[in-house]
């Protein structure tokens, strides 16, 4: 048996949560491997929309175990109000949502210190979700972290204000206006700690050894998009984890050779929230439209968020570093009606024309050159198989499959679990 990985090929927010809740019926175990509260994921059934941040998901799934793998940072205090909102489903958290002793706790103090560093940069600012992601990362690569097994030690509060006081020395140093409380702040910590301890803590990298063994499927769940990812992405516009697929070997304890198919999840068109270059952007009535249609608003943050048109240079850049076996389009149901559709598929860069993503993609160093298509009048939230897609969305499909190399199993056409068309 092998994990299968599903991971965002863009700058997030491409549908994760929608398709690994459509997924989870093929599988006994789905795993989230980074990122944190940072991530949004929508999924809709029932006439019900549930956002998730921390919990996999897969949660809905009563049969299907849910990790929070080593790779992630946990907020107890979002994670707690996550928990809050599914108390209604009856879901019995202590034998589906299992966490890795060896994931790193966000403290009140790491949130306080991402919104010092992002003020401090002033136009710069990466338009951080302000929820601790980065200091958290810098505190782990740092060796300073505090990992969900450190609250099974006695003396875990004592490890805590030590690391505390050393955030309140730097806040002092980045000489910004925050206005907190702190003992609130702490409280509320301490409290959520008491629900985190009510959970299943694991050895994650012995738990996934385990279950490969046992013949378990496994679904990782990626949360960000490639283009954020610390390294692949747009640095310094990135998020502060290994957003791509070798995350989830690091993120789980998984080793490389036991990775099966990866699934490559990406818009119909393109979107970005927070700072950094977008190639594709559009400043016109086609990204309003699409922002309007596609209700582009961050899940996370409520943030809107930037539209422009695919950009394939850049998917293709995503397709090579994850090793993508399969791709799902998501949002084909908003491009409907645009007379017609554009991708980028090459870029001019200090005057010449190159299919790659070089170093730089601001502005000032990149001009997409686009291939323009014939849109389709169609709705298609209603349809319910390959067959009845309009031929104009065919065409679009087929020269995406063709210049990045792999097939496209998934079209969806609507926000909900079943608007979901396997090809
Ligand atoms: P994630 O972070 O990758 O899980 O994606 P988000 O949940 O942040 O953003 C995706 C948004 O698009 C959510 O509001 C979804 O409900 C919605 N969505 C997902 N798939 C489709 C689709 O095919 N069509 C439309 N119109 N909306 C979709
Ligand atoms: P999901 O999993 C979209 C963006 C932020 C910001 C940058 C750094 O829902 O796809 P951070 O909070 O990590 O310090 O922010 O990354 N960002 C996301 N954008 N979807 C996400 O997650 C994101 N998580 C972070 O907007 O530009
Ligand atoms: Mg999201």
């Amino acid at each position: 048996m092998k994990v299968d990985l599903l991971l965002g090929l863009q700058w997030g927010d491409e549908g994760k949560g929608k398709i690994v809740d459509v997924l989870t019926k093929n599988y006994e175990v789905v795993a989230r491997f980074q990122g944190g509260p940072n991530a949004g994921h929508t999924l809709i059934f029932e006439n019900q929309k549930h956002v998730l941040h921390t919990i996999p998901s897969g949660i809905f799934h009563k049969d299907a175990k849910n990790i929070i793998g080593n790779g992630v940072v946990i907020d107890p205090v979002i994670l707690n109000a996550e928990l809050d909102k599914l108390n209604k489903y009856n879901i019995d958290f202590k034998k589906t949502l299992f966490i890795s002793r060896k994931a790193h706790l966000i403290l009140p103090t790491h949130r306080l210190l991402d919104a010092a560093s992002e003020a401090m940069k002033g136009k710069l600012k990466i338009g951080s979700t302000l929820k601790g992601i980065g200091p958290t990362y810098m505190d782990k690569t740092g060796r300073n972290g505090f990992r969900v097994g450190d609250l099974e030690l006695e003396d875990w509060k004592e490890k805590f204000e030590k690391l505390t006081q050393k955030h309140l020395k730097l806040l002092a140093f980045y000489k910004v206006d925050l206005s907190y409380d702190l003992e609130l702040l702490k409280n509320e910590f301490f409290k959520s700690v008491e629900v985190l301890k009510t959970l299943t803590f694991i050895d994650s990298e012995e738990y996934f050894f385990n279950a490969l063994n046992n013949q378990q499927s496994i679904l990782a769940e990626g949360a960000q998009g490639s283009l954020l990812d610390v390294d692949f992405g747009t640095y310094p516009f990135v998020t502060s984890s290994t957003t791509t697929a070798a995350g989830a070997c690091t993120g789980l304890g998984v080793a490389p050779n036991k990775i099966g198919d990866v699934f490559g999840i990406f818009k119909a068109y393109t979107t970005r929230v927070g700072s950094g270059p977008f190639p594709t952007e559009l400043f016109d009535k086609d990204g309003e439209t699409m922002g309007k249609v596609g209700c582009e608003f961050g899940a996370t943050t409520g943030r809107p968020r930037r539209c422009g048109w695919l950009d394939l240079v850049a998917l293709k850049y995503a397709v090579i570093i994850n090793g993508a076996t399969q791709l799902m389009m998501m949002k084909a149901d908003v491009l409907s009606g645009f007379k017609t559709i554009k991708a980028c598929t090459s870029y001019i860069y200090k005057g010449k024309e190159i299919a790659h993503l070089p170093y730089s993609i601001l502005k000032e160093d990149v001009t997409p050159v686009y291939t323009d298509f014939k849109g389709w009048p169609d709705d298609l939230t209603k349809l319910t198989s390959a067959s009845q897609l309009p031929e104009a969305l065919m065409e679009y499909i087929a020269y995406i499959e063709e210049f990045v190399g792999v097939p496209i199993k998934i079209v969806s056409v609507g926000p909900d679990r079943k608007q979901t068309i396997l090809r």
